[in-house]
């Protein structure tokens, strides 16, 4: 009983000094910035983390960038204005190197959020998933669903591809990862690329492969474009896609293509969005990369209460990595969360039973 009394009473305690936290933390502000709404995930990543800042009584902010860093810059420079304290930025590209700038002057904490900060040495922490992991899954799926292993040099298969923003860090990390899997069946011709053909991120021919901020017409016109030219005289077996809204522009275009109404190519994706799940029940999209955006959104507020009390952040869930992260001028704190691969056997216990999605979403 005793034990009992003082279990409740110590719990009492610590609420109690939760409470007086969260009281004092009501005159801390965080700002929040999100690169765009374009792409669906960031909605999702805004609402969550502001939702946590709040349930830990931060004033908080959220703001959309609309892939434009000088709008990006002058409502992180608003932010600044109001006084915050720490700001969680998901960045359009480097140039928002100047407002982090500025923050360190004013003394506010900065973590790059998904996107690291290139050219920047104003700031420490850096949260993200393991984005060369989810290249590796993107790449792993094409070999597995191709059979590269059993493939030959008399009946090789093709591929075409493409990536991300050339402004996004993120998208040489997902390349890399990628095309570290499909690079060994390349060399030995059993898997020939169709197109532009960096063999890394760092070679000239990416910037050929890459889209500019991520948007969807852009994938879909060069898809076209590739329809019509490099791959006119062949039939594709599969296309290396970032992500899941360039994914399904480039399977719009294969669509329309008389040579794929019937089997379309090996497409693959990233992020989990709602109606790339529904492409992937319905075989039109071969994979998806989930990264959590809950378990992202938790992990860094978490990181930022640490932060703003001077504590050592202990964040559940992530592996801290204090080398590979270089902006250019230092080394920053990486926090990595685990991405998890989707595909047709595992969507509905990944995406359906762990709340991410009601069955009714997925149209
Ligand atoms: C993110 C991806 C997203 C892409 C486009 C990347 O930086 O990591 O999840 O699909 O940006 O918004």
């Amino acid at each position: 009983m005793k034990k009992i009394i003082a279990t409740v009473a110590a719990l009492a305690l610590v609420a109690g000094m939760a409470t007086a936290q969260s009281k004092k933390n009501a005159n801390t502000f965080i700002g929040l910035a999100m690169p765009e709404t374009h792409v669906e995930r960031w909605q999702k990543d805004g609402a969550a983390l502001l939702a946590d800042a709040q349930a830990k009584g931060y004033k908080a902010e959220v703001t959309f960038g609309d892939a434009d860093q000088g709008k990006q810059n002058t409502q992180i420079q608003d932010f600044l204005t109001k006084g915050a304290k720490l700001l969680v930025i998901g960045s359009v590209n480097e140039g928002v190197g100047s407002v982090v700038a500025d923050a360190a002057a004013d003394g506010t904490i900065v973590i790059a959020y998904d996107r690291l900060i290139t050219g920047s040495k104003d700031y420490d922490y850096y949260i993200t998933f393991d984005n060369y992991k989810v290249g590796t899954f993107q790449g792993k799926a094409i070999e597995s669903a191709l059979n590269l292993a059993k493939a030959t040099k008399s009946k090789p298969k093709y591929i075409t591809l493409f990536a991300g923003s050339p402004t996004d860090n993120n998208a040489k990390v997902f390349f890399d990862g990628a095309i570290d899997v499909l690079r060994p069946y390349v060399e030995k011709g059993v898997l020939k690329i169709v197109g532009p053909a960096p063999m890394k991120s760092g070679d000239a021919a990416f910037t050929k492969i890459t889209t500019e901020n991520w948007k969807a017409d852009i994938a879909k016109a060069r898809m076209e474009n590739l329809l019509n030219n490099d791959a006119a005289k062949v039939t594709l077996d599969a296309i290396l896609a970032p992500n899941d809204t360039l994914a399904r522009a480039i399977i719009e275009a294969c669509a329309a293509d008389a040579k794929y109404t019937k089997k379309l190519p090996v497409v693959t994706g990233q992020d989990g969005e709602v109606a790339s799940i529904a492409a992937i029940r319905d075989g039109k999209q071969n994979m998806t990369v989930f990264k959590d955006t809950r378990k992202l959104a938790s992990a860094t507020i978490e990181l930022a209460d640490a932060l703003l009390q001077g504590k050592a952040p202990s964040i559940a869930g992530a592996r801290l990595d204090t080398t590979s992260y270089n902006t250019g001028k230092k080394t920053v704190k990486a926090y990595l969360l685990e991405p998890v691969i989707v595909n047709k056997d595992n969507y509905k216990a990944i995406m359906i039973d762990s709340g991410y999605y009601k069955e009714s979403d997925i149209k």
